[in-house]
């Protein structure tokens, strides 16, 4: 399946920015070998083969205590502050998580709740960026990504329409790399989506920006 690619016409737009679109994925879990990190990093590389750049925030990486929000920023872990920064600098995210007894895995949730430390920045939390979904596991996957659409909400980002459930059968155990064809298109539209939302939302902020209305 083909899939968007961001040429130079297309990613300069109206104010001329030239830079790819950066896309931040956040996800995967606490154990090595993790299937949703090897889904999630198959969307990033989607994303770089449309031309976009990538940075990953694995949850097993980020290593973060249960979030304490009577501790601001400061005392915080560094690797929260590196993420706030990336947070800061995307464009657009995919979010992903394993299925956990029917939803979200507390992990991936832990790491969205110390997020709220961009609740009082301009905008708020995610900007209003996109956000791409994935959630791993079996029918009740669909209830995560429901989970993960809500946390999103909450976070003042825009689900794109597709989002997309993973079979652990989709993922190699050893590698970590998709199996399923089905699967990989649809993390195409998820990628195709999410990257002209994205796009859009940019070329929107820059213009409005420029004529002096944000
Ligand atoms: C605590 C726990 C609860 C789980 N609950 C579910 C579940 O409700 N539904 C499901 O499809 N899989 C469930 N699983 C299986 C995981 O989705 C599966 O092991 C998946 O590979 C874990 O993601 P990971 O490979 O990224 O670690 C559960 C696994 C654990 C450890």
């Amino acid at each position: 399946m083909g899939g968007l690619v961001i040429g130079s016409d297309d990613g300069m737009g109206l104010t001329g920015a030239r830079r790819p679109l950066r896309v931040l994925g956040i996800g995967g879990s606490m154990r090595l070998g993790s299937k949703s990190l090897g889904a999630l990093e198959s969307a990033l590389a989607l994303a770089r083969e449309a031309g976009a750049e990538t940075t990953l925030a694995s949850v097993r990486d980020l290593a973060l205590p249960v979030y304490d929000p009577t501790i601001g920023l400061d005392g915080q872990p560094e690797s929260l502050r590196w993420l706030v920064d990336q947070v800061r600098a995307a464009d657009a995210y995919v979010l992903a998580s394993p299925t956990y007894h029917g939803t979200v895995s507390g992990a991936v949730k832990n790491v969205l709740d110390a997020l709220n430390v961009l609740a009082r920045d301009t905008p708020r939390y995610l900007g209003g960026k996109p956000v791409g979904l994935v959630a791993l596991g079996g029918p009740s996957a669909m209830n995560t990504l429901n989970a993960l659409g809500h946390a999103t909400r909450g976070m003042n980002g825009l689900t794109t329409t597709t989002v997309v459930t993973v079979p652990a059968s989709a993922v190699d155990e050893d590698t970590g790399t998709l199996t399923d064809d089905a699967v990989r298109d649809r993390l195409t539209l998820m990628i195709d989506d999410l990257l002209l939302l994205g796009m859009a939302l940019r070329e929107r902020t820059a213009v409005a920006a420029l004529a002096g209305t944000r």
